[in-house]
């Protein structure tokens, strides 16, 4: 099993309010990549936000040990032999720790950066673009002219395909063309948090169709989620969460949301339709599974909710759907980093790098022999 922490501005314990939200900063960071690395999850999220995501995890890398990088890209802003370049420049000073996430946006924020292409047409370019991917991590020289992108010549002076392996490619996007595009190209199918019967349907859908191309793939899915001691008091962690929902934020998130093209936020926004009703309860979507994060955040909008042992079996249902990677977050990302890094990722089959570190208590002291303790 894989686990990914969240790695992406903003940050707080309620971070839709100005008063919830933390300052994040380089130094920040590094608290998180550290603690990530220190904990033991499998890698980080670097999702597209306020901070590039490349100038961010190389800042990062230096600071972190075993913690994979799965950053996020959008299909044609930057030039394909550049960010294959880009790419493979990065894993080998990561020693093979990279993996993409191939996310297709939205057309609003896309166009800010001069992408005009429609939703559909936007999965054309990213399919044309992707096949530049692989040749170029195939050592391959290419000389291409396409109906998106045209290279002459392109080849990767670094030895890709020898002591640098391609970096696994990961991909969200749960529309038709989307599921086209996963099937044919990439390694990991990522969904956002809905439930563990939409996940098993999702599976099959992209099995079926990545059987077509003789395929086969991996699924993960992004969670929040909020672990306590007892199932009372993080149901007791979401209520205070639920109570600073203010009726303004709900309304901005909800216009923000309707006016974007993304089938996968879709799917999010109708677990709870935009309404916060009086008992959050009314939004537990699945058994330990609440929507109510949606109302405030776009896209991903769902937590897993309650004690290690509740959570620990939601993960089961997950994985009985076909999931393997879970990438997680809690608010605020450091503290729940911890909270769920001791409470349950020790209790998982977590796929890392060995760590050769312990754990010391009190009584490790006092069974040691006291000469040693004295002279350390
Ligand atoms: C796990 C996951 C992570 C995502 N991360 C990002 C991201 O970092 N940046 C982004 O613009 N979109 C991100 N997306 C959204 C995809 O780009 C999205 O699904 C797309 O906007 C619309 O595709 P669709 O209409 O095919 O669902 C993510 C989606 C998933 C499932």
């Amino acid at each position: 099993m894989n686990v990914f922490w969240y790695m992406c501005a903003p940050d707080g314990a309620y971070p839709w309010q100005p008063e919830g939200s933390r300052q994040v900063d380089y130094g920040y960071y590094k608290q998180l990549a550290q603690a990530y690395d220190h904990l033991g999850y499998t890698g980080a999220l670097f999702a597209t936000g306020a901070h590039d995501v490349w100038v961010l995890a190389s800042a990062l890398l230096s600071y972190t040990e075993r913690l994979r990088f799965l950053v996020a890209i959008h299909p044609g802003l930057v030039a394909p032999t550049l960010l294959a370049k880009m790419a493979a420049t990065f894993q080998e000073f990561a020693r093979g720790r990279l993996l993409i996430n191939v996310v297709s946006g939205d057309a609003k924020m896309l166009g800010a950066y001069g992408m005009m292409l429609p939703h559909d047409e936007r999965y054309a370019m990213a399919d044309e673009y992707l096949q530049l991917w692989h040749r170029l991590f195939a050592g391959e020289s290419v000389t291409y002219q396409g109906r998106y992108f045209s290279t002459d010549g392109a080849k990767l002076a670094l030895p890709v395909g020898e002591s640098i392996a391609p970096p696994p490619l990961w991909f969200g996007g749960s529309s038709d063309k989307a599921l086209d595009v996963a099937a044919k190209h990439v390694d990991t199918y990522l969904s956002w948090g809905e439930t563990p019967e939409q996940i098993k349907g999702k599976v099959e859908a992209v099995k079926a169709r990545a059987a077509r191309y003789g395929r086969e793939l991996e699924y993960g899915i992004r969670l929040y989620v909020i672990v306590r001691d007892t199932d009372e008091k993080a149901w007791e962690a979401a209520a205070d969460l639920y109570g600073r929902m203010d009726d303004a934020a709900i309304a901005a998130n909800q216009r923000f949301v309707a006016r974007s093209d993304s089938v996968g936020q879709q799917r999010m926004t109708a677990l709870h339709g935009g309404l916060k009703p009086a008992n959050l309860r009314d939004l537990e979507v699945a058994p330990n599974l609440w929507a109510g994060i949606g109302l405030v955040r776009p896209g991903p909008g769902t937590a897993i909710v309650g004690s290690p042992d509740t959570v620990l079996r939601t993960l089961e249902a997950y994985q009985e759907a076909g999931v393997e990677t879970f990438i997680l977050s809690g608010m605020p990302l450091l503290e729940e980093a911890y909270r769920f890094g001791e409470k349950v990722l020790p209790r998982l089959d977590v796929t890392r790098e060995v760590s050769t570190a312990r754990n010391y208590t009190w009584s490790t002291l006092f069974d040691r022999d006291l000469s040693t303790v004295k002279s350390a």
